[in-house]
């Protein structure tokens, strides 16, 4: 089974940006922990990243017409994309929310607000990169439905 691990904005500065919050692994290390994991739970594990929010959408509207599961990093759009949640309310196969952080328990109010989590099957926050690993496991569990 294909699956999508999708990021959002700055992600791509994995390992430099914040690292007291977002850890020290890059983006590449990431994205082959990630083939590792899905290769383990028997799934073919496509990663991208993006700073340009029409590209994610893109992204998205070919994952439902592909019934492709999802496993969504949305960084800060989470919390103020309508067009997100639009996006996100057409997938039919699995889709997790994960977050590195956990964004409801960090100071700045608009990070308290999800945008995907009303369309998630799972939100997985505050669990670093593990979060992944969990999201595919669970996508791996759904047997994509
Ligand atoms: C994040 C949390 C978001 O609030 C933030 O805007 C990010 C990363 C996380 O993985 O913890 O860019 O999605």
């Amino acid at each position: 089974m294909r699956v999508l691990v999708l990021n959002g904005p700055n992600l791509g500065r994995l390992g430099r940006r914040q690292p007291e919050i977002y850890g020290h692994t890059t983006h590449d290390q990431l994205a082959a922990l990630c083939a590792g994991w899905g290769r383990d739970l028997g799934l073919e594990v496509e990663m991208r990243q993006t700073n340009h929010e029409g590209e994610l959408l893109d992204w998205l509207n070919t994952a439902a017409d592909q019934e492709t599961p999802v496993v969504l990093n949305a960084a800060a759009w989470t919390h103020y994309s309508l067009a997100l949640y639009d996006a996100c309310a057409q997938l039919t196969a699995p889709l997790v929310e994960v977050h590195i952080s956990e964004p409801k328990q960090r100071a700045e109010e608009f990070r308290h607000t999800s945008y995907v989590e009303p369309h998630a099957g799972l939100t997985i926050a505050g669990q670093g990169i593990d979060g992944y690993r969990q999201a595919l496991e669970f996508i791996a569990a759904q047997g994509g439905h």
